[in-house]
């Protein structure tokens, strides 16, 4: 599957609450996306299928839109005779998941994570996160930790991948069914050791998903 990851933007954020509604627990407090835009403490990441702007072969005559004007159908087939052109993107891209972090002294706090459920077990959970290590240490961040339900297996095993680890429980922290929360940390980010497990884990991905497209 063709994803790759940008900061979010305005139009995205009909698209994210949809997939925060569809992946938490319909009494969890809903994000203000909207002005969470404006937080310096904090990124948000989403993915999205194709790239924005990529240079794509030219459809043929037949394949042209019909709804687009004649200028427009006309502008499309010089294009079309030059080779090549560069296709702007949709107005409604697809969004397939999205991670939200905050930036606290030292750590960097993933608030949520989540990938459109028919899409999950694509890979796209994966690269959210290597998106995220990757803003954070470049935020310079010295770990990355998260609350995760104990009975959240999926999600566990996702950040076992890149070396987090249980340091600890907050008791009920779930107000819809008292669930406990597991704390995951990760070991420091910004050493030598965990910058080589980070680089081997991004090679096993592009070998088994394709390149990392992050958009600046
Ligand atoms: C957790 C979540 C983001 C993972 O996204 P995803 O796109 O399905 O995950 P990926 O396909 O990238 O898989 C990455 C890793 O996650 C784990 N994983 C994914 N699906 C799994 C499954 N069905 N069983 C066990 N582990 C699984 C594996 O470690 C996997 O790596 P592997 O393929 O090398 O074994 C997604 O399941 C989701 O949106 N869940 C609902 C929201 C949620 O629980 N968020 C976490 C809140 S803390």
């Amino acid at each position: 599957m063709d994803v790759s990851l940008r900061r979010l933007r305005a139009e995205d954020i009909d698209q994210v609450i949809e997939i925060e509604r569809e992946a938490f627990s319909p009494l969890w407090a809903s994000t203000p996306f909207k002005r969470e835009l404006n937080n310096r403490y904090a990124s948000y990441l989403v993915a999205y299928r194709g790239s924005e702007v990529r240079e794509t072969a030219v459809p043929p005559n037949d394949d042209l839109p019909k709804n687009r004007s004649l200028w427009g159908r006309f502008a499309l087939l010089t294009q079309a005779v030059l080779g090549r052109r560069s296709v702007p993107p949709e107005p409604d891209s697809n969004v397939t998941g999205y991670v939200s972090v905050w930036y606290q002294g030292e750590e960097a706090h993933i608030t949520e994570i989540a990938v459109r459920e028919p899409l999950r077990g694509n890979g796209i959970g994966e690269l959210l996160l290597i998106g995220s290590l990757r803003s954070a240490m470049e935020y310079g961040s010295q770990v990355m930790t998260l609350e995760v339900r104990v009975s959240n297996f999926i999600a566990q095993r996702l950040y076992e991948k890149y070396d987090f680890k249980l340091v600890g429980t907050r008791k009920a922290y779930y107000s819809d069914n008292r669930e406990d929360a597991a704390i995951m940390t990760t070991s420091p980010i910004l050493t030598d050791e965990y910058e080589q497990m980070f680089q081997d884990r991004q090679e096993a991905y592009r070998s088994r998903w394709g390149e990392i497209h992050i958009d600046s």
